[in-house]
């Protein structure tokens, strides 16, 4: 219908009608798992973890290993990154969201791209679609990058992103050298299944409030296919679950941490060790809700599997090896398929 190729934020200024591509529907394979029937409610958050400890610490490092290997997540404080400039970052994607729709369109993608400005990408009939606009950016390799989608607007905007990338970089090697560690292997190990030139996409989402906020989703259940996610959520408005132990779990705002979770690639390289989330967003009626994912990744078309160290007698291989693709994880996505099963043996 006509209202597919609006964004969600045109539909959210017309307060008096729904479209009925964004109505979730029963059956919503993992949606619909609602915390119903469950005896004893998960009253635990999320794990912190003092990133500054790493190195020092070993009672950190194990924190983490038991982060990652239940929740598949934490948040991380103590990262490196000033608290002042992940308020940059945050600044730079509101007000790229608040320019008028005109402006915001000089980055429209493709319709069968995903790179670019734009609502949720529309692969067949029957899906049901996000309550969310996203700028999404391949900003690692620098080479690759497709400037004509990075708004120039706010001016400061290319500037911060380029930097913020630098510094999850950074953050990324210290993580996955941490969690090798954690398990008694060579620092690299994961490192190693790089390849020559990391790639990362960025994803700045603008989820507007929704009068029917138990109508729609702003993100459908997924797992990210990532190595690692770094994820800056927005200051005050929460929206973010967790699947944990069969409960979605709300994921609190601590405003100077970012939330970083394991992607299917790393749950493979670890051979079912760590855990790849299942997490989605809701909505509310009241408030906007911004966030800025980074998608760490190998070298595109690189194919990775389960660390040799990891594979023993006791703990035989669980997964093939496998290369990931952007345009394979959307397509999955949309089905409410998870990637990562077509890789299990
Ligand atoms: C996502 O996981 O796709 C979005 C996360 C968020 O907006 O909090
Ligand atoms: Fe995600």
């Amino acid at each position: 219908d006509s209202q597919t190729n609006k964004q969600v934020q045109e539909i959210a200024a017309d307060y008096n009608h729904l479209p009925e591509r964004y109505i979730r529907k029963q059956d919503e394979q993992y949606g619909s798992l609602n915390n119903a029937g469950v005896s004893s409610p998960i009253t635990q958050d999320i794990p912190v973890i003092d990133v500054s400890l790493l190195t020092s610490s070993l009672s950190e490092l194990d924190k983490l290993k038991s982060a990652v290997s239940s929740w598949g997540c934490f948040q991380a404080i103590n990262h490196g990154i000033e608290g002042s400039f992940l308020e940059k970052v945050r600044e730079i994607s509101e007000l790229f969201f608040r320019f008028s729709g005109e402006e915001k369109k000089k980055y429209l993608r493709a319709e069968d791209n995903i790179e670019g400005y734009g609502n949720d990408m529309v692969l067949s009939e029957k899906q049901t679609l996000d309550w969310n606009d996203r700028l999404y950016l391949n900003v690692l390799p620098k080479h690759q990058r497709r400037l004509q989608f990075w708004p120039q607007n706010p001016s400061n905007f290319r500037e911060v992103v380029d930097e913020y990338v630098s510094k999850i970089e950074l953050i990324n090697e210290f993580l996955l050298k941490a969690l090798a560690r954690s398990l008694n292997l060579e620092e690299t190990s994961f490192l190693d299944q790089y390849g020559t030139s990391a790639t990362m996409q960025a994803r700045f989402n603008y989820y507007p409030p929704c009068p029917w906020p138990d109508k729609v989703f702003g993100v459908k259940a997924h797992a990210d296919i990532s190595i690692l996610t770094f994820l800056l959520q927005d200051k005050e408005v929460e929206g973010l679950q967790v699947l944990k132990d069969g409960q979605w779990v709300g994921v609190p705002i601590l405003p100077h941490a970012l939330t970083i979770s394991i992607g299917d690639q790393l749950e493979i390289m670890s051979n079912g060790i760590f855990k790849s989330p299942m997490h989605r967003v809701l909505i509310n009626s009241k408030d906007a809700r911004m966030s800025v994912a980074l998608f760490c990744m190998p070298q595109t078309e690189k194919d990775i599997g389960p660390v040799d160290g990891l594979v023993t007698d006791e703990t035989p291989r669980l997964y093939k090896n496998v290369t990931f693709t952007v345009d394979s994880f959307f397509n999955n996505y949309q089905k409410g398929r998870r990637a990562i099963d077509a890789c299990k043996i």
